[in-house]
């Protein structure tokens, strides 16, 4: 049985009170037993939003990146032994905004991931292809092309860590939301390509959530379809009431 994840992305969003108030909301809300509900949280929330989610069995917080090194001089940077030693459960890597507007490599991500994991964070690693790819329907080999160069290698203790989010990027933050026979196709395609790399059984136990314009409509058709394992959520995780119904949307 794969991990049904609900997991919110906060992006550059809310001030303190904000945070703290949607955060409490959610935490003190009822989610069903089997969902993990993951909140992507702006690094300075971290601390107090971790203990608060402490509350609720099925709430953990999530950083939204972290630095490839271990420490020194990078000013601004954030390191994954941070992290940890604030008791950060998860963080993301990867994602299309990352890899577009701070440069991030496949191969930077890699080390990411590899530090990420030394450090005992498990990782939600994003993935998915801008509008030109998909138009060209080369959208499969380039997802599969980033998961090859960032993930390929790993063990399999290491993959039990991970979790991958394919985010299409003509989906993210446009309202335009790939169908559900496309996230269908997609996720399958890549379920087969950790196959190929990882064996069957660490395919089968990896989950894969979709990412781009989730919202309670969409919701249930979308994580309905085999492959679809939950949802990373942008705009619709800012709010209680939407996120509380793409929760219960399994
Ligand atoms: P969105 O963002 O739900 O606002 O499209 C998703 C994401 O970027 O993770």
């Amino acid at each position: 049985m794969r991990k049904k994840i609900a997991a919110g992305n906060w992006k550059m969003n809310k001030n303190y009170g904000e945070a703290i108030e949607l955060a409490s909301s959610i935490t003190n809300a009822q989610v069903p037993e089997d969902v993990t509900v993951i909140l992507g949280v702006p690094y300075i929330y971290l601390k107090e939003i971790n203990e608060i989610a402490k509350a609720n069995p099925n709430v953990f917080v999530s950083a939204q990146n972290v630095h490839q090194k271990e420490n020194g001089a990078y000013t601004g940077e954030i390191s994954a032994p941070m992290l940890k030693s604030i008791d950060v459960p998860y963080v993301i890597i990867g994602h299309s905004e990352r890899r577009e507007y701070n440069c991030e490599t496949p191969e930077i991500l890699k080390e990411k991931v590899r530090i990420a994991l030394d450090n005992g964070l498990d990782v939600i690693f994003c993935c998915g292809e801008p509008l030109e790819i998909r138009k060209k329907n080369e959208h499969e080999s380039y997802v599969k092309d980033q998961i090859e160069k960032s993930l390929a290698g790993l063990g399999d203790e290491d993959m039990k860590r991970i979790t991958v989010a394919y985010e299409p990027i003509w989906a993210i933050g446009t309202g335009e939301t790939a169908s559900p026979a496309q996230a269908q196709a997609m996720h399958k395609a890549i379920r087969d390509y950790l196959k190929e790399l990882f064996g069957e059984k660490i395919a089968e136990e990896t989950a894969i959530l979709y990412g781009g314009s989730v919202k309670p409509s969409n919701a249930v058709e979308i994580f309905g379809q085999e492959d679809v394992d939950g949802g990373l959520v942008g705009g619709a995780s800012m709010k209680t009431d939407s996120f509380l119904d793409i929760i219960k949307s399994f």
